[in-house]
């Protein structure tokens, strides 16, 4: 069997104030940017909720699971993956 390399996206978070600039867009290209540079990783995962996860979903994340309450109370967590392969 093959192992498939992961990587994972944490903190991933632009200060409220500066949110719709444009910021979260340059940080997360340069992460995945980053990320393509490791050699023979295969898949990024991340973990967000779902406030968040249709900016991740607009690069290319795909859900893979959902935990209702999974970060606090009416917070859900979603962990998404990404293929760089
Ligand atoms: C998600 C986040 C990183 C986006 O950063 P940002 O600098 O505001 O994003 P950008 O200005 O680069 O926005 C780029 C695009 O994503 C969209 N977008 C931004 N936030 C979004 C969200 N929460 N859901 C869906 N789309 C979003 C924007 O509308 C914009 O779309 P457009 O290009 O069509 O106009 C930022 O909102 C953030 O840090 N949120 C808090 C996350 C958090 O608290 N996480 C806690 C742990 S789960």
């Amino acid at each position: 069997m093959t192992e498939t390399r992961q990587a994972v996206l944490a903190w991933g978070m632009v200060e409220r104030a500066l949110h719709g600039q444009g910021l979260g867009t340059r940080l997360t290209r340069a992460r995945l940017a980053l990320a393509r540079t490791i050699p023979n990783i295969a898949v990024l995962r991340l973990a967000t909720s779902q406030h968040t996860r249709g900016f991740y979903e607009d690069f290319g994340f795909i859900v893979s699971k959902v935990t209702p309450d999974g970060f606090a109370s009416g917070l859900d967590r979603w962990d998404m993956t990404l293929r760089l392969t």
